[in-house]
């Protein structure tokens, strides 16, 4: 798949270099370094170049949406019309001091962006493991145990090519539902962080939900 990656920095970054290892076709974009796009798309390997966003919207079959909930008019502005494209986000609709979901019980970041982007097709995803678990996750990948990765959304076809993605990077998606049950999955997005951030053991945490039957 062709995969524009709008904001290149610690989420946007990796998803993208491990999109680029993973065979995809990835356009890396919004940084305030020109350079920095270059020098990442330049390690990421031969699938990945930089751009600006609307050269990475352009053509494009999935974007990855990774900004500061702060940046997204400017990001849209930007990109230039989304109309029809599949725009996976993993941006938590953070306030400015970042300590507190700006929207959340009667709505989500991701039903906020649904109506701003009102004729892309938007998955809820990625925004429920830190960046640091990432690489160690796609590196074991083979490994038959994946951790799990919630998203949800109300388009199917943007939700299996979502899917694809998460199973690419090496996690077992989970389909959560529509996309209003982001309203659950943004903060228990917090609370990740919050084991990954201020519990013991380090930011490289994922997780697994399992059954248990009698
Ligand atoms: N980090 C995590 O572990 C994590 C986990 C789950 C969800 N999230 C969510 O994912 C989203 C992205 O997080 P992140 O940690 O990847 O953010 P980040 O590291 O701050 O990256 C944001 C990107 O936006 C770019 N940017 C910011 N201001 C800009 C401007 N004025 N002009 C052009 N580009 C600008 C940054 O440019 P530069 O390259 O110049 O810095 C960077 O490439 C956020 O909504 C966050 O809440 C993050």
């Amino acid at each position: 798949m062709r995969i524009g990656i709008l904001g290149s920095g610690l989420m946007g970054a990796k998803l993208g270099t491990i999109f680029a290892r993973a065979g995809h076709e990835v356009v890396f974009s919004y940084s305030r370094s020109e350079q920095k796009l270059k020098t990442l798309a330049r390690k990421a390997g031969k699938n990945a170049r930089a751009g600006t966003p609307s050269q990475a919207a352009n053509d494009a079959d999935a974007l990855l949406l990774a900004v500061h909930w702060s940046r997204v008019g400017d990001v849209k502005r930007q990109a230039g019309n989304l109309a029809g494209k599949v725009l996976v986000t993993c941006t938590l609709p953070m306030r400015r001091d970042d300590r507190d979901l700006a929207v959340g019980h009667t709505s989500s970041g991701a039903e906020r962006l649904a109506r701003r982007f009102s004729k892309a097709r938007i998955v809820s995803a990625f925004q429920t493991v830190p960046s640091e678990v990432l690489f160690g996750v796609f590196a074991s990948r083979r490994r038959s145990r994946r951790p799990t990765l919630v998203y949800s959304g109300d388009d199917a076809r943007a939700k299996r090519v979502a899917a694809r993605l998460i199973r690419d990077v090496g996690f077992d998606p989970v389909d959560a539902g529509p996309l209003r049950i982001a309203r659950y999955t943004e903060p228990f997005a917090l609370l990740v962080a919050q084991l990954a951030y201020e519990g013991r053991g380090g930011p490289e945490l994922a997780y697994r939900f399992e059954r248990f039957r009698e």
